[in-house]
């Protein structure tokens, strides 16, 4: 295990981790369980992970852990999945803070129960002094009710006079998401199989790395994130660009360097 973490580049980590935690169901129907048992060991992969890239020095890590479409499951779960998330933060507060983990949550706020936001609230405010990993939950989030949102406050503070039409650009509409706060993720890792997106970060993973594996999300262990950021690492993320200006531009950086 430690030979693999010591492959892994620290100059060139990931600055933002997003990962769709998906398989849960399935881990748990393969073992003869309920879902709501591969919620709970889902759980356990959520610690690994989040004490995994706080080791590495991974500036930001979004999990999708409740979809707006999830809301549609059926109830016995929705309710079963909430109190477990919320129990879960609750508990965890203690350690988020020892590790000075800054804890932040993406999503429509409104459609959680109450006590669900006020748990919430508390543990963001807990949080909101530690400098180390940001982590971002994403909870009754979906991509599309966000841009949906983005566009309404838009509406609203251009009908106010606060904003030109003429003079929005890309950073007025990356104001105006949930994100506004977080650079943008620049590896994107799905567990369990699926090629999908789902309605995950949609404007902002425009030009992540992406990255799936078979893997149920309760069996991801830390091991598997460093195949995942080895992997990444060994992409060339050209933006647009040409092979030929990636490596001028990355042999100018390296001079710049040694002189
Ligand atoms: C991911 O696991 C967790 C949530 C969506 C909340 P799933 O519950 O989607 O598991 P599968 O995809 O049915 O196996
Ligand atoms: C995406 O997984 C949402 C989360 C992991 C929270 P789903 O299991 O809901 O996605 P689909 O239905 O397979 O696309
Ligand atoms: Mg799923």
């Amino acid at each position: 295990m430690e030979s693999l973490k010591e492959s892994i580049i620290s100059q060139k980590l990931p600055r933002h981790i997003a990962i769709i935690m998906d398989g849960n169901g399935r881990w748990a129907k393969e073992k003869g369980q309920d879902r709501l048992y591969g919620h709970f060991h889902g759980v356990e992969s959520v610690r690994t992970i989040v004490e995994g890239c706080a080791e590495l020095g991974i500036g930001y890590l979004t999990l999708y852990a409740f979809s707006t479409e999830n809301w549609d499951r059926p109830e016995q779960e929705v309710t079963g999945l909430m109190e477990l998330l919320v129990e879960t933060i609750r508990k965890e507060v203690d350690t988020l803070n020892k590790n000075n983990i800054r804890l932040h949550v993406i999503g429509n706020m409104e459609m959680l129960p109450a006590y669900a936001q006020n748990e919430l609230n508390e543990a963001l405010s807990l949080t909101s002094k530690n400098t180390g990993l940001n982590l971002v939950m994403a909870l009754s989030y979906s991509s599309r009710w966000e841009m949906v949102n983005a566009v309404k406050n838009i509406a609203i503070d251009v009908k106010n006079g606060k904003v030109d039409p003429q003079s929005i650009t890309q950073d007025t509409l990356q104001q105006y998401l949930c994100t506004s706060n977080f650079p943008d993720p620049e590896l994107m890792i799905r567990t369990s199989g699926e090629y999908r997106i789902s309605n995950f970060l949609l404007y902002q993973l425009a030009y992540a790395e992406l990255y799936f594996t078979p893997v149920r999300w309760p069996d991801f262990s830390k091991e598997h994130l460093y195949e995942a950021i080895i992997d990444f690492q060994n992409r060339e993320r050209r933006f647009g660009k040409t092979s030929a200006q990636i490596e001028q531009e990355d042999g100018d950086a390296d001079q710049l360097v040694s002189r």
